[in-house]
């Protein structure tokens, strides 16, 4: 199964695709995590990412393109894969199309999930991430069984830096005129399936599988 998701910042995404990964025995490809990994370890792609990430931009579509057109090839994405957070601009949907046309392949679904952007700015703000195994919690709606600990590995949970509500309304204006016009784009295509992302995590969850199922 080859699948995108998209929805605004705190959406859910993550969230998400952990669960799907799961279900389908496919990868889970984030472009934000792949990029704090990289700024993590003082990468080349590290250092040019940062500031965009840091105020909420876009890093350039030239990066993030070539980033996944890299990851797609690798042999664990024979089955399928599950991207996250790309594309998030028509340029990058174009490239992710030309890149899956060479490779004679093509995607299954694009899942969109909605949710108010109300809701966005305390979703992203109550996150915390566990930096050891990448297990995302949220201090009221999804908290550890300890505070403040990861429930798998009991690492001291952090807070991303761009998870400021000032980050996070520029984040959500940026998806307002970058990405949501991606909605149309895979409508036309005939690829879409919108999920209330405005539910309990498990009846978001159950939602998408009952469309990826129809
Ligand atoms: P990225 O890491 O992709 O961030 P994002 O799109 O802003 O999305 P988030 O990860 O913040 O939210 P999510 O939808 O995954 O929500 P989650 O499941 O964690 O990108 C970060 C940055 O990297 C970008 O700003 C950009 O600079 C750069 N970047 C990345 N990809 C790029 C690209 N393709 N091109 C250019 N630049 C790129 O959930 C959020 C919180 O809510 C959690 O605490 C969770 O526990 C909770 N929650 C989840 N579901 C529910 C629910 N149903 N009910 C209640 N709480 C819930
Ligand atoms: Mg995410
Ligand atoms: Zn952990």
């Amino acid at each position: 199964m080859r699948l995108i998701i998209l929805g605004p910042p705190g959406a859910g995404k993550g969230t998400q695709a952990d669960f799907i990964v799961k279900k389908y025995k496919i990868p889970h490809i984030s472009t934000g995590d792949i990029l704090r990994e990289n700024i993590k370890d003082e990468t080349d792609l590290g250092k040019k990412a940062k500031d965009y990430m840091d105020k909420g931009s876009l890093v350039p579509d030239e990066l993030v393109i070539a980033l996944v057109q890299e990851r797609i090839t690798r042999e664990d994405c024979k089955e399928g894969f599950l991207l996250d957070g790309f594309p998030r601009t028509t340029a990058q949907a174009v490239a992710l199309d030309a890149e899956l046309r060479k490779l004679g392949i093509s995607l299954d679904r694009a899942i969109n999930i909605m949710v108010d952007p109300e809701l966005l700015i305390e979703r992203a703000v109550g996150r915390r991430v566990c930096k050891t195994c990448g297990a995302t919690y949220h201090v009221t709606f999804n908290p550890p069984e300890e505070e403040g600990k990861c429930d798998i590995d009991h690492t001291t949970l952090i807070q991303r830096d761009d998870d400021t509500e000032e980050t996070v309304k520029n984040r959500i204006q940026v998806y307002t005129n970058q990405t949501s016009p991606l909605i149309d784009y895979y409508k036309a295509q005939g690829l879409l399936l919108n999920v209330n992302g405005a539910q309990e995590i498990d009846a978001v969850f159950n939602d998408i599988v009952a469309g990826l199922e129809q």
